[in-house]
């Protein structure tokens, strides 16, 4: 059976750290959307590594990763974070598969994204400018090149094809950049990639899950950037909900059992785009300040503000999320108080679903506060030690959304986690 682990914010919800955690209990990790905008961070041996194409499962010994087809594949970024995991001792030539079917980042995609978030002025995506979007709109638009096709001996011709029509794009734009070191670059990466195991990912991983074995699918991004369902259009471009799983996979939905939704005990945002119960002021602050909030991909400061239960309980629904685990809980050990955003008041109106369109709206969050527990959990490893108060936390939050929060993240450690009773 296939399980799944996603975020269900704006990103950056600790998915890494989780998946990470979980991978023993499976046999084969993969990544079905997103790419290097992805910034997963995890902690091997002490040592902290952020991976942005490789499966969170990576350091694992005899696990199989796969890159999934609902990737779009910077091969550059791949071949450097293939050299950084294997300094630590990985041998992914063995244990890392990437599908025909994935989306190739060309140099120019890189130029259309900045191309595209130059000529927005104040209306910017806050993209991580890895040319995620124009990828995709190459895929949805059948003009993409995918990793089957450096097989190919006329990939070439293909390539330079493309790059032609991106480059009247470019000039439509008025913006020039020269790609040249960016594609001596590239053209190295495809001949590293073209050593790697290309596989029908889709055959690949239904023959694994014929044999019974255990598949563990890594969500990017978070809920509230899907394409479809996020604060549109300052989302990413690909599906980040579970329903992803089945198109990025190949996998059918019948086959999915649980979905694991990872939210922090607060709430982070990075790029534009609304984010209804964000900090302005010390507090926020002080949270991005004592959560580290500076972006895994970009090094932006993350906005930083309140849990939103308006926003989570959607996610829940759109994703069938069957448990919760609940990260950087430790962040909030000092606050005198916390609040809980229950509802939106939209234009004097009390509401508590999401709206269409939360951009051009004025909205403002209705909170519970509950008293902080102001007790160091760093070193906790047990569900009865943690404080009552941030016990009463923990229930309300499980009662609101209706599911359970399972997991418990105290610190950015492997080992603190803490199973909730
Ligand atoms: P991802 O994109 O969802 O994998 O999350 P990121 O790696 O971008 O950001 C999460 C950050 O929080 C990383 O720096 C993690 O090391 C860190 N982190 C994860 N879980 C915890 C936790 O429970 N407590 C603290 N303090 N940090 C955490
Ligand atoms: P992980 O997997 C947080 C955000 C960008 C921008 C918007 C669109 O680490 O959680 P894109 O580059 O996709 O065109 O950017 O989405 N974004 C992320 N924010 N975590 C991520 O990934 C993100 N990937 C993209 O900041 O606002
Ligand atoms: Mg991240």
């Amino acid at each position: 059976m296939v399980d799944v682990i996603l975020g269900l914010q704006w990103g950056d919800e600790g998915k890494g750290k989780i998946v990470d955690f979980f991978a023993p209990q499976y046999d084969v990790i993969a990544r079905f959307q997103g790419g290097p905008n992805a910034g997963h961070t995890l902690y091997v041996a002490g040592k902290k590594m952020v991976l942005h194409q490789i499966p969170s499962g990576i350091f694992h010994e005899n696990k199989i990763n796969l890159i999934g087809n609902g990737v779009v594949l910077d091969a550059v970024t791949l071949k450097k974070e293939c050299e950084s995991v294997a300094s630590l001792g990985v041998d992914y030539k063995k244990t890392l598969f990437i599908s025909k079917r994935t989306h190739l980042i060309l140099p120019t995609h890189r130029a259309l994204d900045k191309a595209s978030e130059t000529t927005k002025g104040n209306e910017k995506i806050g993209s991580t400018l890895k040319g995620i979007s124009p990828a995709y709109m190459d895929k949805t638009g059948r003009n993409g090149l995918r990793v089957g096709d450096l097989l190919d001996k006329n990939f070439i011709t293909q390539y330079i094809r493309l790059r032609l029509k991106h480059q009247k794009l470019l000039e439509n734009f008025s913006f020039a950049e020269d790609i040249s070191d960016w594609e001596e670059e590239f053209f190295a990466a495809l001949e590293f990639l073209k050593e790697l195991q290309i596989v029908n990912g889709e055959y690949f991983i239904n023959d694994k899950i014929q044999q019974g074995k255990k598949i563990l699918a890594e969500g990017a991004q978070g809920s509230m950037l899907d394409v479809d369902f996020g604060t549109f259009p300052f989302v990413t471009s690909s599906n980040t909900i579970s329903a992803g799983v089945c198109t990025g996979l190949g996998i059918a939905p019948q086959k999915i059992k649980e979905v694991l939704g990872v939210t922090k005990a607060y709430c982070t945002r990075v790029g534009s785009g609304p984010f209804p119960t964000e900090l302005n002021d010390e507090t926020g602050e002080r949270i991005r300040q004592l959560g580290n909030e500076f972006g895994s991909t970009t090094g932006r400061p993350r906005r930083c503000g309140w849990i939103d239960l308006v926003a989570l309980q959607f996610a829940c629904m759109i994703n069938g999320v069957t448990q919760l685990i609940m990260t950087k809980a430790d962040v909030m050990d000092s606050l005198e108080i916390l609040q809980v955003c229950n509802s939106y008041k939209v234009n004097g109106e009390e509401q508590s679903q999401i709206p269409f369109q939360m951009s051009r709206l004025n909205i403002e969050p209705v909170y519970k506060t509950f008293d902080g527990w102001k007790t160091d959990i760093t070193g906790l490893k047990t569900f009865a030690d943690l404080p009552e108060k941030m016990k009463n936390y923990i229930s309300y939050l499980d009662k609101t959304l209706g599911v359970p929060i399972k997991y418990i993240s105290n610190g950015p450690g492997s080992d603190q986690i803490i199973m909730a009773l």
